[in-house]
């Protein structure tokens, strides 16, 4: 078992990284580690209403770079994932998910069926349906702290960054016209040596402040 000074020794080492160093990659191992904390994120229902884009291509990521507020961590990470979500909740995606469940936990729709009227009411036609595209961003920011987490345990640096054109992306990725929308990507990698944003202090209300005993 990690430690709680462990854990508390990497919240402290991660920062969002400025500058990565273009030349290092995670390796197939540790990406293997990030992938799974993606996949293993909870969402609301289960319903898993995203999809991560690891972008490769040099080419891509210059494109990509150009409408981030030409930041450089686009281009000189290791692993550049896009996050997306999906723009709606619909009878097909829930009964998808319900295939899902049913055929991994070897159980009959029929029983879960009030699970999936929850599902219909909350998300199809309470009052949550008419922000679903917010929700499904909301549940994808989960599996962005998933990924930081795993990555500050793993010694490995990541940057958070909403610094981008949603739109823009959807259109270089080929996403207009589909069921999934970008919210926001996060470079992952090694920090270069010359980051001076790594020696920053933190700057966070106190415990105080923000969490509250009643
Ligand atoms: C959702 C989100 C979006 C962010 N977008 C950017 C970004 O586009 N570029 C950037 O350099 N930092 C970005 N940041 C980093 C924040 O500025 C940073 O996390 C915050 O100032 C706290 O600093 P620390 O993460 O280094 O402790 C983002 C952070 C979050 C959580």
């Amino acid at each position: 078992m990690i430690s709680n000074q462990q854990i508390l020794n990497q919240l402290h080492w991660r920062y969002a990284t400025k500058k990565f160093d273009a030349n290092r990659k995670i390796s197939f191992q540790d990406w293997q580690t990030l992938s799974e904390s993606l996949r293993l994120a909870p969402s609301s229902y289960g319903l898993q209403p995203w999809k991560f884009i690891v972008v490769q291509d040099p080419e891509l990521r210059k494109r990509l770079q150009a409408v981030s507020r030409d930041q450089s961590q686009v281009s000189d990470c290791s692993h550049f994932v896009v996050f997306c979500f999906q723009k709606a909740v619909t009878d097909t995606s829930i009964q998808k998910h319900l295939q899902r469940i049913s055929n991994e936990r070897g159980v009959t729709l029929e029983s879960l069926k009030e699970y999936a009227k929850g599902m219909v009411s909350s998300l199809m036609e309470g009052p949550r349906a008419k922000t679903i595209s917010f929700w499904a961003q909301r549940q994808s920011y989960i599996a962005m702290g998933f990924l930081m987490m795993t990555a500050g345990l793993l010694e490995i640096d990541t940057c958070p960054m909403e610094g981008l054109d949603p739109l823009a992306y959807e259109e270089i990725l080929g996403l207009k016209n589909s069921e999934f929308g970008v919210v926001a990507a996060v470079a992952i990698g090694y920090r270069s040596a010359g980051d001076k944003y790594a020696k920053n202090k933190k700057v966070r209300f106190a415990t105080e402040q923000i969490i509250e005993f009643r």
